[in-house]
């Protein structure tokens, strides 16, 4: 004869339980009745929740009002062995879980204490381990995650710690929800209950990688795929949408260059004519000299730029010639002025006296020092300052470029990462600047250095030789 137990020991009862196993538990005591109909007394815990079942046996519940006739026929002879004074232990299934259930008979009376708790799913993601699949899973050429009901993780394979670069452990037990990012957490929470309500889903989100990288992840989840887990499939289309933005962004520019050459040269008419009439006025009379020599000034001015943007649109072949470097770095600041005084940052340039000329192609290196001027403009915030300076230093017969800025620089682990294909620290970035920009100047068998440091700025130099013949 098993021992038998009191009321009192319902509490260490379910202590134990819920020290034995991370489940939720319920805990409840049951009585014979007349007729035969077992009837709840009472019942506590967190199991009916924790399976989403809105029906929690208030006492007076009969049992067969609760469960199916099956599930109560199914249970029976351990009941009925439970009331004849045996501890009787049953395995169950209620909405789509295994349950087990554990009846102790309670001393005197036609009564029973029962605990039941969920059995771990960590079981059946083992017998996923163990079974022949297992194989076929971790060597599946796509990325699988399975998640729980409450979106934590229970399984990843190979493909998919490769596709997040993280290691399976730092995976399981994860809630899937904190892949995403921003707003996203809340959308895939709404879409959750879709695939709980057996639907299947699937959408896109952004992840940044450890090491800083954005990847653009494709997911499909559908339910219960196996034992009660549901299955994730990811795909990494980080390549197919940079090639589709690229050739948006690229028709975009295509159009967008085509429109304005057209509304610069159309600006070229009018402001001859401006010009003759202003040098007319100037000969006729003394009067607001001055004023009409600025007017002057400004209108070469306007052409000049105008000037520049047109053979900018115009190039894309290579054109190596003898060019004079202060003349690039002066035209390349006055296109990029405007953005600057729009952020009231000042471009300051500083030429030493004499500096050769140098075999290049101006409108490459003019491509060049935008992007380091852009890149140093976005890095500052309002008010501050860049420095363009060039030197020549004549013992190794280079020109040297140094751009500076004082906006937020780079910690080390981005100074290590710049420069490669697709890294950017911007939302708005494309990551393609530097490479393009290095690629030019190894092109040029120049060199380029950078230094910088947090919350101090950041100085890119850029060295090109003197006398260097392609
Ligand atoms: N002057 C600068 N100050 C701070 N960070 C910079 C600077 N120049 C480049 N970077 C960093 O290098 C990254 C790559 O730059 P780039 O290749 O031009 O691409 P993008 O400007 O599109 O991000 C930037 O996202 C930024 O993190
Ligand atoms: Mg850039």
């Amino acid at each position: 004869m098993n021992k038998q137990y009191e009321e009192i020991d319902i509490k260490r009862i379910a202590d134990f339980h819920s020290t034995l196993s991370q489940c939720p538990i319920h805990l409840f005591g049951l009585k014979r009745e007349d007729k035969g109909d077992y009837v709840f007394t009472h019942s506590s815990g967190t199991m009916y929740d924790a399976l989403g079942v809105a029906n929690k046996p208030a006492p007076g519940t009969k049992l067969n009002e609760l469960h199916s006739k099956e599930l109560v026929s199914n249970w029976t002879p351990q009941i009925e062995k439970a009331f004849s004074g045996e501890t009787q232990t049953a395995d169950i299934e209620v909405a789509n879980q295994k349950i087990r259930t554990t009846l102790y008979p309670v001393t005197g009376e036609n009564r029973v204490i029962g605990t039941s708790y969920m059995l771990p799913l960590h079981d059946q993601t083992e017998s996923i381990r163990d079974n022949k699949f297992r194989q076929l899973f971790d060597h599946a050429l796509e990325a699988i995650v399975l998640c729980r009901s409450n979106l934590e993780i229970a399984e990843v394979n190979e493909r998919a710690c490769e596709l997040l670069e993280l290691p399976r452990d730092e995976l399981v037990g994860r809630n899937a929800g904190t892949f995403f990012m921003k707003n996203g957490k809340e959308i895939i929470k709404k879409k959750w209950k879709e695939v709980m309500y057996g639907n299947k889903i699937s959408g896109e989100f952004r992840y940044r990688t450890p090491a800083g990288y954005l990847k653009e992840i494709e997911y499909t989840c559908e339910k219960d795929m196996v034992d009660h887990l549901h299955v994730t499939i990811l795909k990494d289309v980080t390549d197919q949408k940079i090639t589709e933005q690229k050739l948006l962004k690229a028709e975009t520019l295509n159009v967008v260059g085509e429109l304005a050459a057209g509304v610069a040269h159309e600006i070229r008419n009018p402001l001859t004519s401006l010009k003759g009439f202003v040098q007319l006025i100037q000969n006729q009379t003394d009067d607001f000299d001055q004023y009409l020599s600025i007017i002057l000034s400004e209108v070469d001015r306007i052409e000049h730029i105008i000037k520049e943007f047109l053979v900018l649109s115009k190039s894309n072949s290579q054109n190596f010639k003898e060019s004079c470097i202060d003349a690039i770095i002066k035209d390349t600041v006055d296109l990029l002025n405007t953005q600057a005084i729009m952020k009231n940052i000042e471009i300051s340039t500083g030429f030493e006296n004499e500096i050769p000329l140098i075999f290049c192609d101006p409108m490459q290196l003019k491509q060049v020092f935008i992007n380091f001027i852009k890149n140093a403009i976005e890095a500052s915030s309002d008010g501050n300052k860049v420095d363009v300076n060039i030197k020549w230093c004549p013992d190794t017969n280079y020109v040297q470029i140094q751009i500076c800025d004082y906006g937020c620089g780079m910690e080390e682990s981005v100074l290590k990462k710049i420069g490669k294909p697709f890294f950017t620290t911007k939302d708005e970035g494309t990551g393609l600047g530097l490479m393009v920009s290095n690629n030019i100047i190894k092109h040029h068998n120049g060199k380029l250095d950078v230094q910088s440091e947090k919350g101090i700025g950041t100085k890119f130099i850029i060295s090109l030789p003197v006398n260097q013949q392609n």
